[in-house]
């Protein structure tokens, strides 16, 4: 397989073709950004981590008979994943409150929300990633009905599996946020799941463990990730060529 040319460059991955147009290469770089880009600074060792953390994510959730789009590790900070057509809402989970929902809705951090809650926004980073609901998805068109419907399914499935999974390391799945997307008709996880798009909380402490030290600027972001790491037992392949 060739890498052919760059398709697209997020705020903190980019994303290229290649000679089979089934397979896109993932390349996460150390860019880390906050508040819809309006923070933005490079952490060192951060693509890496997070390449292979999501690959470690995306392996448990396949093993737990999820389909996610990851194919396979490239090198220590690309991977291999299916091209999927991406709706362009983001699924969030709250098993905790924390972030915008407190915001919103004047609730105190760290109160445990019974059941979890379910939240859509829409992916637009110049409007501010909005908080929509499944009335705007199928007014506008931006996924069908039966599409709505597995994307909550699966998002709810997500959070058993990795609610326990980072429970077993001593941390707590405050929220996280997903993206879906279709592979020949099927609805598939796509994007990453890295302490960028989570909240984890020590189950003691509660120290943030996630993006939350580099949007309130607390320091040893890269750190912290990597602790996170160690407790699930994520052996990093340092830096590995292709
Ligand atoms: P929020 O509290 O800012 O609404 O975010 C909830 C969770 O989802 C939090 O773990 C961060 C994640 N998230 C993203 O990573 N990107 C986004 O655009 C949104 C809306 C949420
Ligand atoms: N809205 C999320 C944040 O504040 C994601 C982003 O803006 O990149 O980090």
């Amino acid at each position: 397989m060739k890498i052919e040319k760059e398709l697209y460059a997020g705020k903190a991955k980019s994303v290229f073709t290649t000679d089979d147009p089934d397979l896109l290469i993932l390349n996460f770089r150390d860019d880390t950004s906050a508040f819809d880009g309006k923070k933005v600074e490079s952490l060192s060792r951060k693509g890496a981590v997070n390449n292979q953390f999501n690959a470690f994510i995306m392996q448990k959730l396949e093993a737990a008979g999820i389909k996610t789009h990851h194919e396979k590790l490239l090198s220590s900070n690309e991977s291999v994943v299916k091209n999927l057509e991406m709706f362009p809402v983001e699924c969030v989970v709250r098993n905790i409150a924390a972030g915008s929902i407190c915001k919103r809705l004047g609730v105190e951090e760290g109160i445990t929300l019974t059941p979890p809650t379910f939240e859509f926004f829409l992916k637009d980073d110049e409007l501010g990633d909005p908080m929509i609901n499944e009335y705007h998805i199928r007014s506008f068109g931006w996924a069908k009905d039966e599409h709505i419907e597995q994307m909550k399914t699966l998002t709810f499935q997500i959070n058993d599996v990795l609610t326990q999974l980072f429970r077993e390391a001593g941390l707590l799945l405050v929220d996280y946020k997903l993206e879906f997307g279709l592979f020949q008709g099927e609805v598939i996880l796509g994007d990453e799941f890295t302490p960028d798009g989570c909240r984890l909380w020590d189950v003691e402490t509660r120290k943030k463990l996630d993006k939350d030290r580099f949007r309130q600027g607390l320091g040893d972001v890269i750190e912290a990730y990597e602790e996170v790491a160690t407790r699930l037992g994520i052996e990093f392949l340092g830096t590995f060529t292709k």
